[in-house]
This record gives structure tokens, C-alpha cells and sequence, in this order.
């Protein structure tokens, strides 16, 4: 497969797991998941990680998948490279594992002395894709292995954090985001 097959490829497999992280941001806010917990002083995970923002940006990755997987025929022959569909499980694994990927960077970023919005450069182009790529590694091993080959996984650790930052900035010069990252 060509280059330009394996890039086209590795963003069709990873936009429901792109999505949810740019929803949660648009449907954000309310009680957090942290409750306000605090641990050695430090907010668990903070006001950044919301109930809503999570289980709002999780679904909107699924209905993402789902609309993807209605047209992967057409597309397919339209592009010339076979793309995949999301099964339910995938779907699931994809955008939730992004979100709780982003959770637990909050997480690392608390413990670290990081507020809220602060940058942590690696880990918030990444934390959402190994997060997702894990999970649903595990829970469809064939999926998995079938669509995510190395190439493709190559692309994706390359393509992603270009793409993150891309999205963030636009997200903070149109004023959805507080910060650029
Ligand atoms: N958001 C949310 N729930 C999530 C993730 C994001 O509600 N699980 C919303 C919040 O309004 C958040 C915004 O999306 O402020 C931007 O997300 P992000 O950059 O991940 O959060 P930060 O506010 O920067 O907080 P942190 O430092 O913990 O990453
Ligand atoms: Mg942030």
C-alpha cells in the first residue's frame, strides 16, 4: 500500500477517536468527574473533566463511527483503499478509550502540579491515541490487527499530534478553547 493509501487509511480508523476530545469540548462543563476530590492537595483531576464532556464526546465518536460504517462501501471505491467498518464494540473502544485516555493525562498532569489547561507537550498529542489503541487492541484483537498494521500505526503516531494541534488551535482562535494545546 502507498503512502498516501496507508495516511487516507490510518485517519478513517482513527476519526472516531479524533472526535470526541473536540465534542467534549463543545458540550462541556457541569459537575466534574473528580466530584471536587482533592488528593495531597491537588484536585484529582479538575473541572476540565466533566460528566457531560465525557459521555457526550464518547457518543459523538460512536455516532461517528456508525455514520462512517454506512458509507465504507462507497467510500471505498471512491478513495481506491479499502476502509474499514466499526463494529459496536470498536466503536466503543475508539472514543471512550479517548476520552479516558485524556482522563488520565489530567490525572498525571494534577500529580505533577500542572492546573488546569496547562500544557504537558507528548502527552497531550498522545494520551488519547495509545489510550484508544490499547483498549481497543484488547477488546478486538482481530479488528485490531487487521486494520491497524504497523504501517498504519506509524502513520497514526505521526499524523496525530499534527492533527491535535491543528484542531486545538483553530478550537482556541475561534474561542471554544481557553488554551492552544
Ligand atoms: N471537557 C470535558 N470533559 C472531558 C474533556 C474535556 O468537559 N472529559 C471540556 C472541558 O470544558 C475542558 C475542555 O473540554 O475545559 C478542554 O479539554 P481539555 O483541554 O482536555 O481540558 P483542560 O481544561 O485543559 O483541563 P486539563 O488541564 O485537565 O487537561
Ligand atoms: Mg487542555
Amino acid at each position: 500500500m502507498d503512502l498516501v493509501a496507508t495516511v487516507v487509511l490510518a485517519f478513517w480508523a482513527m476519526l472516531p477517536a479524533y472526535v470526541p476530545n473536540n465534542a467534549a469540548v463543545l458540550v462541556g462543563g457541569g459537575p466534574p468527574i473528580d466530584g471536587g476530590r482533592t488528593w495531597k492537595g491537588r484536585r484529582l483531576l479538575g473541572d476540565g473533566k466533566s460528566w457531560r464532556g465525557t459521555i457526550g464526546g464518547t457518543l459523538a465518536g460512536m455516532a461517528l463511527a456508525f455514520g462512517l460504517s454506512a458509507i465504507a462501501d462507497p467510500m471505498s471505491v471512491a478513495v481506491g483503499v479499502t476502509l474499514p467498518t466499526f463494529p459496536l464494540v470498536v466503536a466503543f473502544t475508539l472514543s471512550f478509550g479517548a476520552m479516558l485516555g485524556d482522563i488520565v493525562a489530567s490525572f498525571l498532569k494534577r500529580r505533577t502540579g500542572r492546573e488546569r489547561g496547562a500544557a504537558f507537550p507528548g502527552l497531550d498529542q498522545l494520551d488519547f491515541v495509545v489510550a484508544s489503541l490499547v483498549l481497543t487492541a484488547l477488546a478486538a484483537p482481530a479488528w485490531f490487527g487487521e486494520v491497524f498494521t504497523l504501517p498504519v500505526l506509524a502513520v497514526v503516531l505521526v499524523l496525530t499530534p499534527l492533527l491535535h494541534l491543528g484542531t486545538n488551535g483553530i478550537a482556541y482562535v475561534l474561542h471554544l478553547k481557553e488554551e492552544p494545546w
